[in-house]
């Protein structure tokens, strides 16, 4: 069993705390995704994972094995960064056999190993070339072969796919996420700031913010039922439109005040003492639709459509000056700039969180 635990795990530069006693436990074959705003702390905990920075405090467990002072080249973990770092001078079947080579694995090993590699990252073809001769996706994928060829028991990406454009990072998170089909009892842990390669890899996303875990859960549930305004904000793309207001009935449904005068009714209970409080109404861009009649939460108007085929997206504004409410509709449609139109939702994808940005739990 190759699962991960991680106890108060605490990293400092010096003064400067950097994560602040993370906990977390990770199942043997889990694909763990890490996101959160730049600078929150993702590289430094998946580099504390790797060996490659040492650990301030709290306890780090592999297949139970304490690891703390356990180097990098003893922990039976492989990484892919960003940057690929291929050898230029070396063919790609060199480039993944080179590890092999400096641990003494022999010949036939080392050849059933790459081949093996090469064809589950479809670059059979490609084993006599050099580096220069590949396009950005397969050389990333040589990084990743060389990672594979390792054999490792946890596997650690750090934004692997970032460098490259648009249709190679679809093309290559796909053989990322057949790969790990391919190794299912091996433990991946990716760091990625791309909503759609987390919502898509991962078994579980953990959400940093600031050196501390924000939430983990399985992606729809961040989707759905985020635990906090963080959380909520931060998962889906455009973000949640957040919109003030205070508690004017509770009870088994609440009654808000949105900032701008008018009343929405959630499903959702809170208790009596909530009464009078201040909380954040949330709305997904993509649960709001055209209101026919009175039965809406907001209006205004028209300030930008945004049409991308699939999508339009629309920016309303009127609520709150300079801050326009996103509402995404499907497909193309005929609104103009400065139209005045109403929005309305299902009552079971509102949102509210209190004060401190907690959840109001349905
Ligand atoms: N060697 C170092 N010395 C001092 N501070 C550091 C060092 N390495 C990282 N930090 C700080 O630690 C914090 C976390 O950095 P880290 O690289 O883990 O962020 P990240 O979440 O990976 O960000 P990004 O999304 O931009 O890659 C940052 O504030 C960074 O400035
Ligand atoms: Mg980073």
């Amino acid at each position: 069993m190759t699962g991960l635990t991680l106890k108060e795990i605490r990293k400092s530069y010096g003064s400067v705390d950097v994560l602040h006693g993370i906990d977390l436990e990770i199942k043997q074959g889990e694909f763990i995704v890490f996101v959160g705003p730049s600078g929150c702390g993702k590289s430094t905990l998946l580099r504390m994972i790797a060996g490659l920075e040492n650990i301030t405090g709290g306890e780090m467990y592999i297949d139970g094995q304490l690891v703390n002072d356990v180097p990098p080249s003893k922990r039976g973990i492989a990484m892919v960064f960003q940057s690929y770092a291929l050898y230029p001078h070396m063919t790609v079947f060199d480039n993944m056999a080179f590890g092999m080579k400096i641990a003494g694995e022999s010949k036939q090993e080392i050849d059933r190993r790459v081949r093996a590699a090469a064809e589950s990252l479809q670059l059979t073809n490609y084993l006599d070339r050099l580096p220069k001769a590949l396009s950005g996706g397969q050389r990333q994928r040589v990084a990743i072969g060389r990672a594979i060829c390792r054999d490792p028991k946890v596997f650690l990406f750090d934004e692997p796919l970032s460098n490259l454009d648009a249709a190679l990072r679809v093309a290559t998170r796909i053989e990322i996420a057949r790969l790990n089909e391919q190794m299912a009892d091996t433990t991946m842990i990716y760091v990625t700031h791309d909503q759609v390669e987390a919502m898509t890899l991962a078994d579980r996303i953990v959400v940093l913010s600031a050196g501390h875990i924000e939430q983990v859960g399985a992606p729809l549930e961040l989707y759905e039922r985020p635990a906090n305004l963080f959380v909520a904000k931060f998962i889906g793309s455009p973000a949640m439109n957040i919109i003030p207001s205070t508690i004017s009935e509770a009870g088994a449904t609440t009654t808000i005040t949105l900032k701008g005068g008018r009343s929405v009714t959630l499903d959702i209970p809170t208790a009596a003492s909530e009464k009078g409080k201040t909380a954040s109404f949330g709305v997904r861009p993509e649960d709001l639709q055209i209101a026919n009649g009175d039965d809406y939460i907001f209006e205004g108007e028209v300030s930008i459509v945004e049409a991308l085929g699939e999508v339009t997206l629309l920016y309303i504004e009127g609520l709150m000056p300079g801050e326009p409410i996103i509402v995404k509709l499907p497909g193309i449609t005929d609104i103009k700039k400065g139209q005045k139109m109403r929005f309305a939702a299902d009552r079971s994808k509102l949102h509210l969180f209190d004060a401190e940005g907690h959840t109001y739990r349905r």
